[in-house]
């Protein structure tokens, strides 16, 4: 394994803890500033190195999608308006090599059967999985951490946070064994 260029990004849940607000908006369609959460997270595969993202979307969740179409509508009015700086927001450079494949479900059965509906897309190779609903700012990303030590010790490796107790039931939660935390970086 030298390099990992496929990602897995599972878009697909209900987003029951973002009620109301992820009523008709996707949680990952949700702005922080300027951009929605999925835009940091396509962000950070790409500049880690990934070149094609598998996104596992339902079909309530259009609008995740259509943000990373082309809208040539939006586009064209730009131009007649010559507002340069608007156009390359919506364009940006760093996507223009990015191959997106669009996975739609019609049953949410929970994160880890979202991650078994790309296995025919992904062959024998390493690949990312990205959850675009935790935003983690870091320099080197969390994303490129993660696959420099996958990539240096051949493994798969897990980027996990610490929750306090009282907030597990709000999370995913791994089991971990003493051979488990000596691995902890
Ligand atoms: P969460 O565990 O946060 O679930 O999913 P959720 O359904 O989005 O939100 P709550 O729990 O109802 O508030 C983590 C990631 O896994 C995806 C979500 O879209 C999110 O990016 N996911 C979850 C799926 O793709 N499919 C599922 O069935 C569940």
């Amino acid at each position: 394994m030298n390099k990992i260029t496929k990602a897995i990004f599972p878009v697909a849940g209900l987003g029951t803890r973002f009620l109301p607000a992820t009523k008709a908006i996707p949680k990952e369609m949700l702005p922080i500033i300027d951009k929605p959460l999925i835009e940091y997270a396509v962000e950070e595969a790409v500049l880690a190195g990934i070149t094609e993202i598998i996104f596992i979307t339902s079909h309530t969740k259009r609008s995740i999608e259509d943000h990373f179409n082309q809208n040539y509508e939006l586009e064209k009015k730009l131009v007649q308006l010559g507002n340069n700086d608007a156009l390359k927001k919506i364009n940006r450079d760093i996507f223009k090599k990015l191959h997106l494949l669009m996975s739609n479900r019609v049953i949410q059965k929970g994160l880890g059967d979202a991650v078994l509906q790309a296995r025919h897309l992904i062959e024998e190779e390493a690949f990312a999985i990205l959850l675009a609903d935790d935003l983690i700012i870091n320099n080197p990303s969390a994303t490129q951490q993660l696959i420099d030590i996958a990539i240096e010790n051949e493994s798969s490796v897990l980027g996990l946070n610490r929750v306090p107790q009282k907030d597990l039931g709000k999370y995913g939660v791994v089991a971990s064994s003493k051979a488990f935390s000596d691995k902890l970086y």
